[in-house]
This record gives C-alpha cells, structure tokens and sequence, in this order.
C-alpha cells in the first residue's frame, strides 16, 4: 500500500439503492436464465468451438463499486471504460477520499480523472448549481441520503443543496454528465480548473467561446502535480460543451467576470467559468461533455466530437456497459453464493480501472509504442494484478510492456510507480522486471510486439547503472553498486533501531533485489542467454547474505535482519513494522529504518525463488509449517499489504495445500466482504482485488514465473477465456465448504497429483481442464513433487 494518509475508519455507508437494483437485475437474470436452456453453456473442448459463446453472460450486473471505498480501501466508484482515461466522480471532503469518494463526506464537485487508490487526479471540476444560495467559492454541497448509484460506466448521486441528481458515463477520453435539476428555475453549471482533490494547481487558463456549436464552449488547461513523487507536473486539457444554449456564460478567477472576458488565466484563487439555463425554456435534460486531453485542447475537443458526437448519454453508458461486459465475461464461474459473485466480480472489475491507456497522448515524446500511466504502483500491482493480465488480457498488457519499455528508451529507466506522466517514489526493488518476466515467460518472446532486446537492457540497467539518490529514487535500485559488490543492501551506518536515520529500507530492498535479480535470471534463459542466467540465478539467492540465524522469537529462530557495510548486524525485533509492532512508522512519510511497510516475520518468508532453501534454514518442514501457523495465529500476517500475499500459499512447499486450502478460506472470510469498508488495506489499483479473484478461482500465481499455486477453489467451475480460442477450466466435484480438500484431480484426462502447475500446461492451443475431485478430508494431495526452487528437485525452467 501506498499513501500518504494512514488509514482510518469511517462510518460505513448503506447503499439500500444499490442493493436494491443489484437483486431486481439479478433476479431478471436468473428468470431469463432459467428459461433459456442455451444459456447453460458447456465448456468449450475444442479450438472449433465457437469462443463468442464464452460472453454470454453479463456479469457486470455482480459488481458493486462501492465496495472498499468506506475505510483504507480508498476504491473510485465513479465510471470509466477499462484503462480509460476520463473518470467522472465526485471529489468529497474528508480522509480516506483518495479515489474522490468519501461516503461521509461532502461533495466540492465532480472531476474527470480519477486512480484507484492514489489521491493524485481529482483534476477539472464540474458542479451543478441551482437557486441563489451559492457563491464561486461556496458551492460544496451534502449528498442526497442514499442517492447514490453506480455499476461499470455509471455513476449517479443527488446533491441536497441544490436539490440536483447527476449522472455521469465515460467514453475512453470523454466525460458525459446529465443533469436533473427537479423544475429548479434558474440554473447553471460551473466548471473550476482551479481546485483539484490534492490541492495541487499550479496554474492554467481558461477559454469561452460563446459561438462556437451555438452553445458556448469553454476550454482550456490546469496544471497539477502527482500525488508520490518528489517533482513534477502534468497539464490537463479540456473542452466542454452542452447540448443545450445556455442564457449567459461568464468567466471567473477570484470574482466574476460578467460577459466580457473570452480568456483567463490564473495561478491562485480559483479558475473557471459559468454557464447559465432558463429550465423554462429547457425541451430535454440538459448534458455536458467534458474531452480530456494531454496535448492539447484542440485534441481534447476531436476527442469529445469523436467519441460521443450526438450527446447522447443513453448510447455512450450503453457502450460502455459493453465494454465491461467482455472484459469481465473472460472470466465465467459457477457455484458459489451471490454474494460470492458479487465479491468475485467486483475484486475483478477494479483490476481494469488503472493502468491508464494514454497511447496518443504523451506530451513527453514522439513515438509509436502504446503508452500507459498510473501504474501505482508495480511494488502493489505486480503480485496478482499483472498477472491476471498475463491470462486473460494480454493484449493490453504486451502493450503496457511496450509502454514500459520506452520510458526507459526515453527517461533513462523503468518506472517503478508512475502517475500523471512521471516517475514516483520507489518503495523497494525495480519491480518492473516483474511484470516484463511475468510475460515473457507466458507469452514468449515473439507476443505482441515486445522488443526484448531494449526490454532486456532495461532491466540489465536496473541491475547494475546506480539511480541518481533524490531523498528517495524514483527508478532504479539504489545502493546497487554495494549491493552488486557484497550481496546485500547496507543499513546506513548513523541508523539504529532505537534511532533510524531515514527509511533507509535495506532489508527490505534487499529481499526485493535478489527476487527481481532471479526475474531477471528466468527473463535470460527464456532469451537464451546463459551467462546472465547463470550470474542471476546465484545474485537470486541473496537474502540468504542477511538471514541471521541467532536471532529468535516466539521460539523460531532465524530472521532477515538488516547488516551495516562492515558486516555486523543492525538487530531489530522481528515484529517491528508489522501489524503488531510500530507499524505506521515504517511507511514512506515515517522513519521506519530498514524493513518497509512490513516486518521481518513478512519478508523472512519473501523469497518465493527458494522456499526449500528457507525450508532447511528454519529447521525443516514441521518446523516451518509450525512457524506459518503461528505466524498467522498471532496476527503477524497483514491483509491490507502487498508483501504478504503470497505467504499463505507457501505451506504447498511443504507439501500442505490443505493448510493453504483452509486459511485461504478464513483470510477470505475475515478480511473481505461486500460491504462499503470490504476491504483490509488500500486497493492501490486493484491490488487487493487481486488476492481475492486468485484465491476464489481456487489458485495464486508465483509472479515473475511461470508458476501457479493451487488451493481450494471456491466456485465448482471456473472458465477464463485465456486467448483467442483458449479456455482454462478448473472442476471441482462435489465441492462444499466442508468438502474442500482435493482428493484427486486430473489435467486433460490424465491423472495430475501436484499443488502447482505451469503456464504452459493450461496454455495449450485448445486450453486445458483440471478436474478436481473435492472432500472432507486432506489424504496427501500434494505431498510428491513440490513447486520448484533454486535449491531442490525441481527446477524453475524447463
Ligand atoms: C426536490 O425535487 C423533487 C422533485 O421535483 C421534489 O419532489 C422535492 O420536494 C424537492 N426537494 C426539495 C428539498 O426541494
Ligand atoms: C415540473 O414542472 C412541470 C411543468 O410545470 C410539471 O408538469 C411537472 O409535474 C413538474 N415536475 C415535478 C417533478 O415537479
Ligand atoms: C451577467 O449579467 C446578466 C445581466 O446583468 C445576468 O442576467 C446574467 O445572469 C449574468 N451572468 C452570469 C454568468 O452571472
Ligand atoms: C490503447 O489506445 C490506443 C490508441 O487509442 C489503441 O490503439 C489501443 O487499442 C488501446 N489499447 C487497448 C488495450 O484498448
Ligand atoms: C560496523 O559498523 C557499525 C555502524 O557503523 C558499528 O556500530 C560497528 O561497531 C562496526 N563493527 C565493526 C566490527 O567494526
Ligand atoms: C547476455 O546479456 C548481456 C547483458 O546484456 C550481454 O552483455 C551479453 O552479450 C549477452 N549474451 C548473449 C549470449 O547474448
Ligand atoms: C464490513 O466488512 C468488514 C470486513 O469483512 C467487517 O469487518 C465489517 O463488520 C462489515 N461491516 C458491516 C456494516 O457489515
Ligand atoms: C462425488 O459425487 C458423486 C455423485 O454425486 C459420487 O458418485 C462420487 O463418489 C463423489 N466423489 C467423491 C470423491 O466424494
């Protein structure tokens, strides 16, 4: 997680409407389901099969997008196409409001960019105004008690001082709002450039043109900073334009300017315009269009004529309603209660809120890859969002690799975090190699486009060309010349527990090299480069340079612990940082020292490359199955955080998927629900969706390999519609809570007995099935051939 503003909790809000329209929807379906036998689709066994088949169910009637925006989760409810650019919601006041939305708050107005989980954006803001009883600097406005409405591409709310119901719907660059204004007489709608949700605006102008379309358009450009970065700015373009003539329009900066003004431009005090209706003379509901340009605002408008010519805001919602309906129909499950579904596909859908497709509008450099922002950020994302991508959506992601790649050709590296057009903070390793090894181990080197060659380099730079040190880099890996030379990143020699200088994180940065160092490794064998392969697959290994074996607790022994360049150890207890133990202190904007945002028993266990090597330096595989017990019983385990995701898959390395099966479950059921605060932690785009869409299916990728952990699905079929004509089935027969262990299982037809499996062997030209026989009772799956480690019998690559 990522932010700057701890968690709090709020008071949860109650969305009796949405409910409301979630079951009467839902009930339509299962009436229209059960009439239509066709409708029970069968698995597709064959590449002829008919794949167009696979969409027919709407499953964006499951999703609830308010889920996780009451507390950390910090989740943007408003509308938006997958990876789209423009989206409309309200900006309240209040914490927790990092996405916008805020359900205790008050609403300042409706803005056009918006990022799940990252209070960057919040940029352009439109407000509706009725009556008199408002001032340009004194329009916020109290919600309408349980107005609320949203599902993909749509967001409605009612605003009680005005007695106003907006509605919004987004095409790719293109805001569209409609306006209820309850037979208020005199109305307007004003835009402000010049507030934002971080109160970032730096400056901007603003342009009315009162002829233009007959009914006024006002454009113009507000420039604004990004939310985790030390520097930078980026320029947000815009043209409005209304379907109706308005009565008057006029620009304003800290006062009205009345009829007059054409153009203005402003640093403080407020920047917008003004536009006026006659409800009297109104023949249909009056809807604005907002285009969102990078470039400029000549873009901005063929953006908003393109995409939603005619104002039609029905049309445009329909076509976005369209839109989520394939993307969320790559992915069909059975079994399972409603309310299942409903987190099922709600942790789905906000996987495709961010990485932001910005292809033709980079304002930095000519070029022709694809460029995408908001990755905030891959140290979140990389764990489980990347590579849902890499199954069901690799297109986009071949072209956010792409993206990846030149901005290193243009700024000299990868990013780590990258939001509004820049850089932000590294929080520990250069995890873009994640992602790219992710892929090119899925996917192979001839998918989509990539140039290896450059993408290779790239991470090679990150290995080996030290980043310039800004406070806290924002690529690279600093310290990598050290840590190249000695094996481990060096704690700072002034900081101490009792005293840490700065968060120096060189524990933490350690664990995350070397597993990015093994990315990099398992990226050159599959480019066929022997050499860096064998030099990475050794730099793989060292965390084991900072694993300390004396140090104990709770009666386990041996911890990473942080080391000083000479060698001795910087001894911190094996708690701190984590939920039980000064955890707020280790975030970015505190002095944690050397473990970030987690502790010692987290990233003891962070070394996924070799969990058989961990194994023996726990004590072997009672103890370590003992240690992750009690690591879970004693609330060491954080939820809410990205490092700890993969650690309740680890007991299949010691040869216990039922124990995996069984606090998967309890994870499941403790941390996450459909309410307004469902979620543990901040999504950070998606992030925390992620772990709950994997774990359901019923499986957890090992990122940056090949690899899948198996658990217990929670659904009795499971289709992901994995390429053109690839459709991966999971079986579980006879599945129930209590029959949740798998007994046997076969992968197309023949008899499979692990507790993993590779890419490849669900990835065949006409997919796979894995059929799994559930009960009551554990008898031993899993036990034979354990998932691959450096160390041990089986080897990462084939
Ligand atoms: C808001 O508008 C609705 C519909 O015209 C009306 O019934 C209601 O009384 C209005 N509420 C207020 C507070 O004016
Ligand atoms: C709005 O005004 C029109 C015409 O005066 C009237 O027919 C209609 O009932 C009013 N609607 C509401 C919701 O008050
Ligand atoms: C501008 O002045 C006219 C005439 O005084 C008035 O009718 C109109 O509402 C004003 N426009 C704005 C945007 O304040
Ligand atoms: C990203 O945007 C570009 C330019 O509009 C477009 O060609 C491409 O198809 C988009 N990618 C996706 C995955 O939608
Ligand atoms: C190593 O460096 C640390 C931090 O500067 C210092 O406290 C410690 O005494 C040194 N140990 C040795 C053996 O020199
Ligand atoms: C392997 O990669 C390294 C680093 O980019 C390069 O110097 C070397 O020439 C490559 N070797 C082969 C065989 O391609
Ligand atoms: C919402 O879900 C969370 C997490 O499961 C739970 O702790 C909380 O009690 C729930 N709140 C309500 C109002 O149901
Ligand atoms: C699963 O259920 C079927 C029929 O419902 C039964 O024949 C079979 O024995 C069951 N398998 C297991 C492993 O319980």
């Amino acid at each position: 997680m990522t932010t700057f503003r701890l968690p709090r909790r709020s008071s949860s809000g109650r969305f009796i409407l949405r409910a409301c329209i979630v079951l009467a929807v839902t009930v339509l379906f299962f009436l229209v389901a059960r009439v239509s036998p066709s409708s029970r689709v069968t698995r597709l066994v064959s590449h002829n099969d008919n794949t167009d088949n696979f969409y027919y169910r709407d499953n964006t009637i499951y999703v609830d997008p308010f889920i996780g925006t009451s507390g950390p989760g910090h989740v943007f409810p408003g509308a938006t196409l997958p990876f789209g650019i423009a989206k409309p919601g309200p900006d309240m006041t209040g914490n927790d409001n990092q996405a916008g939305y805020n359900p205790s708050g008050i609403i300042r107005g409706f803005s056009q960019l918006h990022s799940d989980g990252n209070p960057s954006y919040g940029n352009i803001q439109v407000q509706p105004l009725a009556g008199e009883e408002w001032e340009i600097w004194d329009y916020a406005s109290l919600r309408i008690e349980g107005s609320q409405v949203a599902s993909p591409g749509y967001f409605a709310i009612g605003l009680d001082r005005f007695n106003v119901t907006v509605e919004m719907t987004a095409a790719h660059k293109t805001s569209v709002f409609r306006y209820d204004f309850h037979n208020a007489s005199k109305v307007a709608v004003m835009i402000n450039v010049g507030r934002d949700l971080m109160e970032s605006f730096m400056g901007g102008m603003i342009n009315l043109d009162r002829d233009k379309r007959e009914n006024t358009r006002i454009t113009g450009y507000g420039t604004y900073r990004p939310s985790f970065a030390p520097t930078g700015a980026f320029k947000v373009f815009f043209c409005t334009d209304f379907n109706l003539k308005p009565s008057s329009a006029a620009l304003f900066d800290d006062q009205l300017h009345n009829e007059t003004e054409t153009t203005l431009t402003g640093g403080w005090g407020g920047l917008g315009a003004l536009v006026q209706f006659d409800t009297m003379t109104l023949e249909e509901p009056l809807i604005s269009r907002v285009g969102i340009s990078f470039v400029s605002e000549a873009q901005a408008c063929a953006s908003a004529e393109d995409e939603v010519p005619a104002f039609d805001f029905d049309l445009t919602h329909m076509a976005a309603k369209k839109t989520w309906e394939d993307t969320l129909g790559k992915i069909r499950v059975d079994g399972g209660t409603e309310d299942d579904k409903v987190l099922f596909y709600s942790s789905l859908y906000r996987h495709f809120i961010s990485p932001v497709n910005k292809t033709g509008e980079n304002p930095k450099w000519e070029s022709s890859e694809p460029y995408y922002d908001d990755f905030y950020c891959l140290w979140d994302t990389y764990h489980g969002v990347m590579p849902l991508y890499a199954m069901t959506h690799s297109q986009p992601l071949a072209e956010m690799v792409r993206g990846l790649i030149d901005i290193y050709r243009n700024e000299g590296y990868m990013p780590d975090c990258y939001m509004g057009m820049g850089p932000g903070y590294s929080q520990g390793g250069s995890n873009a190699e994640m992602p790219l090894t992710d892929f090119l181990v899925k996917h192979g080197a001839n998918y989509g486009g990539v140039s290896w060659e450059d993408g290779f380099q790239a991470m090679m730079k990150d290995a080996t060309v030290e980043p310039m040190y800004q406070g806290w880099t924002v690529h690279g890996r600093t310290d990598i010349e050290f840590y190249s030379e000695n094996g481990y990143a060096p704690a700072p020699e002034d900081s101490t527990y009792d005293a840490p200088q700065r968060s120096a994180r060189s524990a933490s940065r350690t664990i995350e090299y070397s597993r990015n160092d093994f990315a990099i490794a398992l990226a050159a064998h599959q480019l066929g480069n022997t050499s860096v392969y064998k030099e990475y697959l050794a730099r793989a290994n060292n965390w084991i340079n900072l694993w300390n074996p004396d140090v104990e607790e709770d009666g386990f022994s041996g911890f990473i612990m942080p080391r000083y360049q000479n060698g001795s150890w910087d001894l911190y207890p094996p708690q701190f940082c984590g939920p039980t133990l000064n955890h707020f202190s280790c975030f970015l904007d505190s002095r944690g020292g050397e473990f970030y945002e987690e502790s010692s028993w987290i990233y003891s266990f962070s070394a996924p490359q070799d969990q058989i090597k961990l194994i023996e330096l726990m004590g072997g595989p009672e103890q370590y199955v003992k240690r992750l017990d009690h690591y879970f019983d004693k609330g060491y385990h954080d939820m809410g955080d990205e490092p700890a995701f993969l650690i309740p898959y680890l007991y299949n390395w010691a040869g216990r998927i039922d124990k995996t099966t069984d606090i998967i479950r309890t994870l499941l059921r403790t941390h996450f629900s459909t309410n307004s605060s469902g979620l543990p932690g901040n999504d950070d785009s998606g992030a925390e969706g992620s772990f709950v869409v994997w774990s359901m299916m019923g499986f957890y990728p090992v990122s940056g390999t090949d690899v899948y952990l198996l658990s217990s699905p929670l659904f009795t079929e499971t289709s992901l519609l994995i390429g053109p004509n690839q459709v991966f089935t999971i079986v579980a027969n006879n599945l129930t809570d209590t029959n949740r262990y798998i007994q046997k299982a076969t992968l197309n037809g023949q008899p499979f007995d692990r507790s993993w499996f590779r890419h490849s062997e669900i990835a065949g030209e006409s997919g796979a099935r894995l059929e799994l026989e559930m009960g009551a009772e554990w008898t031993g799956y899993g036990v034979k051939k354990l998932p691959p480690a450096i160390t041990g019998d089986v080897s990462w690559v084939q």
